[in-house]
């Protein structure tokens, strides 16, 4: 990793730990305990006021907006919050390795992960590159053929599956490796299914389709290569 990434991590770790403790002092004082919520609508636009302090810690890394500043650092934006909590937890148990993200998580309470979840995911995607890379249609058909029965046929996943469509391309890259050849960074049985079936040398076709997806709010595949939107046609 490049040193103005390790320098965004000394940044971030500094700057929760502030916050944490402006948190706790926040807390103890009288204008910090009084912050009404009156119900469902007022919990949930606190619980992303939070999410968006917190969210600001992850900013170097993930970008203000969840649209990452480097291209093998995920964007968060318009995740799934179900996913982004498991992956949270994962980092926690040490099921997935990094070591910044370890170490990071140990800072940040139930209440944080819930508000900064629902923060990232709340936020619009921009895909990470603007045209599809070479690779892109035949990246398409493949993605229809093996992902879609999971990641849904727009990539956008559900619940535990994660959305791809937009998702930074080198990030891609290097996790479909590494599910191909579980490592203790990261591992799971039916991803390692999934790109032993479509084969290491179609990984990059899938990473030209998926970084380029821009999908819009009424979840339609935009200048997706033909083969694609009709596979989402058909089964929607
Ligand atoms: C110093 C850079 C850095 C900062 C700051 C940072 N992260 Fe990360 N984060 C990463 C990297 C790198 C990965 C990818 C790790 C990997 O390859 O498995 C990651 C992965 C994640 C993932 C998994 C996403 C996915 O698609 O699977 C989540 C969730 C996450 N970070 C949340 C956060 C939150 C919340 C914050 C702020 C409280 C934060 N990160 C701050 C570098 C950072
Ligand atoms: C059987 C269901 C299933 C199939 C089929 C499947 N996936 Fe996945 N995929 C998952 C699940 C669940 C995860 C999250 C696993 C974890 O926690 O690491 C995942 C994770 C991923 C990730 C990591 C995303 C991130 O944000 O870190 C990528 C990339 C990915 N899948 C791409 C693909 C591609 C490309 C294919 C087709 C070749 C595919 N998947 C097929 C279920 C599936």
């Amino acid at each position: 990793m490049g040193t103005s990434f390790k320098r965004a991590a000394v940044r971030a770790t500094m700057g929760l730990a502030a916050l944490l403790c402006a948190a706790w002092a926040g807390a103890a004082s009288p204008a910090g305990a009084a912050s009404p919520a009156n119900g469902p609508k007022d919990e949930r636009a606190a619980l992303l006021a939070e999410g968006r302090k917190t969210a600001s810690f992850c900013a170097n890394c993930h970008g203000e907006a969840g649209l990452s500043h480097f291209p093998d650092v995920p964007n968060l934006a318009g995740q799934n919050p179900a996913y982004l909590l498991r992956q949270l937890d994962a980092f926690t148990t040490g099921r997935r390795k990094n070591a910044f993200m370890e170490g990071l998580v140990k800072m940040l309470s139930p209440q944080d992960r819930a508000g900064v979840v629902a923060y990232f995911a709340s936020l619009p995607v921009e895909p990470s590159r603007s045209a599809p890379g070479p690779l892109a249609p035949q990246g398409g058909k493949a993605f229809a053929r093996i992902c879609a029965e999971c990641h849904g046929p727009e990539a956008l996943g559900g619940n535990e599956f994660p959305r791809l469509a937009g998702q930074q391309s080198e990030y891609l890259r290097i996790n479909l490796k590494r599910y191909l050849h579980p490592t203790a960074e990261r591992s799971y049985g039916p991803m390692t299914a999934a790109v032993m079936r479509l084969g290491e040398e179609n990984i990059d076709a899938v990473v030209d389709y998926l970084s380029s997806l821009r999908v819009s709010a009424d979840g339609r595949l935009e200048g997706a290569p033909a083969a694609a939107q009709q596979s989402a046609g058909q089964t929607r």
